[in-house]
């Protein structure tokens, strides 16, 4: 069953041939077939299709990436949320609280499953998650198992935070999270994440976790220099990680390894507005050469946002990103963020994550923030959230 979206006001593709950046079409079409988007162009030479949807001249942008979110916890944190917002500091010793009600609770499937469904209601058609809320070898494994069930983008986060039980001992805690904890954990991930930062892991202890991952099949991402400046950065590039996330405190040596790397920076915005932080700057990593990609970071402590619309929004407003370079950010981004060459973009081959906005540009999702634009979304062709009537 082919289907045709015909009368697209603004049809983002950021297809390869027109650029490789941010690309659009205006009065476009897009039609997709099994599960696929076979055709693009303009709506008055599209082919026949099995099924039409007038868009009105709306616009469809690829589904949105979301390339690093911590989904399966228990409890929340609305109090240190309210605390924070009173002048408390941020402190990475609030992510034990999860841990404690993630060991606790005795099911964590229906949580994640909400999640994923706000998610998708508001365009995200591929997203990562990461462990990081069990920190036991069968603690770590549930929480993997369960991601599995959502998403092949799975990320084994051992290396969050030392857990309690292993106050005064955080070597013996890295040998756990490289040894019997990763042998349970690497057979449902595909990545290793680890948080170095002061507070979690220095970067030996940060290197080490990532070798350990790499020799166990795992690819490298790391959580960088999120609460101040530190070696994070370095890290990820010096393991070829895929991405290094967070990058609100670089120092040129730290903007000048990313724009030489294939390590692409994702910026989490989310987390800058939950925690009042001042915000990543996005300009001088673009400026520079870097890849930018967009994420949400959605997590009960730093950021509990799910919302790529939202994060479009502050990238542009806070963090001086054009409309394009943020909307291309948190799809072409998050896609390069995940090494995918079949999301992110909409051209014929890619996979059908589609998003038919309430409005006739991307620009609206910047323009009209906290508006719940998503009008539809299809996810590998299948229409998985609102309607396109
Ligand atoms: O990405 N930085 C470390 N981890 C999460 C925060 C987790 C938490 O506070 O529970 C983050 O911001
Ligand atoms: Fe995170």
């Amino acid at each position: 069953m082919s289907t045709l979206i015909t009368n697209i006001g603004e049809l983002v593709t950021n297809a390869a041939d027109q650029g490789g950046g941010f690309a659009a079409l205006s009065d476009a079409g897009l039609v997709m077939d099994d599960g696929q988007v076979t055709w693009t162009g303009p709506a008055s030479r599209a082919p026949a299709a099995d099924h039409i949807v007038d868009a009105r001249g709306r616009a469809v942008l690829p589904g949105f990436v979301d390339s690093h979110a911590h989904l399966v916890f228990a409890g929340e944190r609305g109090a240190e949320f309210a605390a924070r917002m009173a002048g408390a500091p941020y402190q990475a010793g609030g992510i034990r609280s999860t841990v404690a009600a993630t060991r606790r609770a005795p099911e964590l499937r229906a949580g994640l499953r909400r999640l994923v469904a706000e998610m998708a209601r508001q365009g995200t058609t591929t997203l990562e998650c990461k462990s990081g809320y069990g920190l036991t070898v069968a603690d770590e494994a549930r929480s993997l198992s369960l991601a599995a069930e959502i998403t092949p983008e799975v990320t084994y986060l051992g290396a969050h935070v030392v857990p309690p039980e292993f106050d005064g001992d955080p070597a013996g805690y890295v040998d756990l999270v490289c040894g019997a904890m990763l042998d349970a954990c690497a057979p449902f991930a595909k990545w290793v994440d680890v948080f170095c930062e002061r507070g979690a892991f220095g970067a030996d202890e940060a290197a080490a976790v990532l070798a350990a991952g790499q020799s166990a099949g795992l690819t490298a991402r790391v959580h960088a220099n999120q609460l101040g400046p530190g070696p994070g950065v370095q890290v990820a590039v010096a393991a070829g990680a895929a991405s290094a996330d967070h990058c609100t405190h670089l120092a040129s040596a730290d903007i000048d390894a990313l724009a030489g790397s294939a390590t692409v920076a994702t910026l989490l915005p989310g987390v800058e507005f939950s925690t009042r932080q001042p915000y990543p700057d996005a300009r001088r990593l673009i400026d520079a050469g870097a890849t930018v990609a967009l994420a949400t970071d959605c997590n009960p402590g730093s950021c509990f946002t799910s919302s790529m619309p939202l994060c479009v929004a502050l990238a542009v407003r806070e963090m001086r990103m054009t409309t394009a370079e943020a909307v291309w950010s948190a799809t072409a981004g998050g896609a390069r963020a995940l090494r995918r060459t079949d999301v992110g973009y909409l051209a014929a081959g890619a996979r059908a994550d589609v998003v038919l906005l309430d409005a006739p540009s991307h620009a609206y999702l910047a323009y009209r923030p906290g508006v719940p634009l998503v009008a539809a979304v299809w996810q590998a062709g299948r229409l998985v959230a609102g309607s396109a009537g």
